[in-house]
């Protein structure tokens, strides 16, 4: 690979590896996460979940500051989200599977923004088709089962009125310039554009204005939307709050391996929806293979396991460690061929995909009690 890999939250180039995030978290001045704050984790959660014990979650900022205070007693809440822009695939899925196991950890509120108004804005999608999406990727969110009385969706056009009196407070502190060199506007880009990274900002902050507390906020990302909270972090002090922090993971890697999943792209990813016999067709057909040309070859050789989509895959969604172990080992000395190693990992999303829809079914009939509601927040903390 010559060109390096960059992102942004609209774009990102190039295939990233170990020492492309390293790189990344460091010009973004972000941390590494290390053994001391695993340790710190674990022994308040009592494990260590596998997206961070393998490197998924692997930067953060301020996270300390939260474990410390949270070890005396002081509450934090969750903030996440999710840009309504196509049907989600499993690499969409991944984020919120790890912070519903914080949520429950640290038994903890959640706020999730649904950024419809982001996606009017950056891509040629009518309202319409924004609308039937926001309802699907929420259920599509809420399959993984999460408890109603503690998460808490913002969707922005419904939540205008909310959000839109604190972003106005923070876009008072975003000129144009800064937003051109941190998204890479340029003047032909619209004015709408330029003032949607407040409306991100306000979740960060939302439940300390709401309450009159300061209470602090977590926010799990990928980090191609870490320049939105970097300049969330510059803003939100100034009017008076705590500075977020932020746990930060890599690209889940996509079916055919560079990149990131896209949502344009069909083939690009397995959908929710999509059954065994789909699973396992993209997989064959299309996945990124750590494997060698021919079966001969493998068996003398060996595979490269890391780069391989169907074991990475298969690592997330199975909960044996032991049993990772010994397919990485025998993926790696030959032992397992790409096909059976795809097999496995077609099998293992497929159960996965199965468990997803009773609590679908279930978010169906109680949507409204996901919603967010303002007068929870006054007198919570
Ligand atoms: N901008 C994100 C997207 O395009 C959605 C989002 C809003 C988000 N708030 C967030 C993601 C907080 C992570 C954390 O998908």
């Amino acid at each position: 690979m010559t060109e390096k890999a960059e992102v942004t939250p609209w774009e990102v180039s190039g295939d990233l590896q170990e020492t492309d995030y390293s790189r990344i978290a460091n010009q973004f001045g972000a941390k590494l996460i290390d053994e001391s704050i695993l340790k710190e984790i674990k022994e308040i959660t009592g494990e260590i979940h596998p997206f961070l014990h393998y490197g998924i979650f692997f930067a953060h900022r301020d996270l300390d500051i939260i474990l410390q205070n949270y070890r005396k007693g002081q509450p934090f809440y969750l903030y996440t989200g999710r840009g309504p822009s196509g049907n989600m695939h499993l690499g969409h899925l991944l984020p919120f599977m790890f912070t519903k196991w914080l949520q429950e950890k640290f038994n903890v509120d959640l706020l999730i923004q649904i950024t419809d108004d982001e996606k009017y804005l950056f891509r040629d999608i009518s309202e319409q088709e924004i609308g039937k999406l926001t309802r699907n990727n929420i259920l599509d969110i809420l399959s993984l089962g999460f408890k109603p009385d503690k998460t808490h969706i913002i969707v922005d056009t419904e939540q205008s009125g909310i959000l839109y009196n604190q972003a106005v407070r923070v876009s008072r502190h975003i000129t144009a310039s800064t937003a051109k060199a941190v998204f890479g506007f340029t003047d032909s880009d619209s004015i709408g554009k330029y003032f949607f990274t407040s409306m991100q900002a306000v979740p960060a902050f939302l439940i300390s204005a709401l309450s009159g507390k300061n209470v602090r906020c977590l926010i799990p990302y990928a980090i191609d939307q870490d320049p939105h909270f970097k300049v969330a972090r510059d803003v939100i002090p100034k009017l008076g709050y705590e500075k977020p922090s932020s746990i930060i993971s890599k690209f889940i890697p996509s079916l055919k391996g560079s990149g990131k999943m896209s949502s344009s792209d069909m083939n690009s990813g397995i959908y929710l929806n999509d059954t065994p016999k789909e699973v396992r067709k993209k997989l064959m057909k299309y996945a990124f293979s750590g494997g060698r040309e021919t079966a001969e070859q493998q068996r003398k050789y060996g595979a490269n396991p890391d780069i391989d989509f169907a074991f990475n895959i298969y690592r997330m969604l199975e909960h044996d460690r032991k049993k990772i172990e010994d397919i990485y080992s025998r993926y790696k000395v030959g032992e397992i061929l790409s096909g059976e190693m795809k097999q496995l990992a077609a099998d293992t999303i497929s159960a996965f995909l199965e468990t997803l829809k009773p609590a679908r079914e279930l978010a169906e009939k109680n949507f409204s009690e996901f919603m967010f509601n303002a007068d929870d927040f006054r007198d919570r903390y």
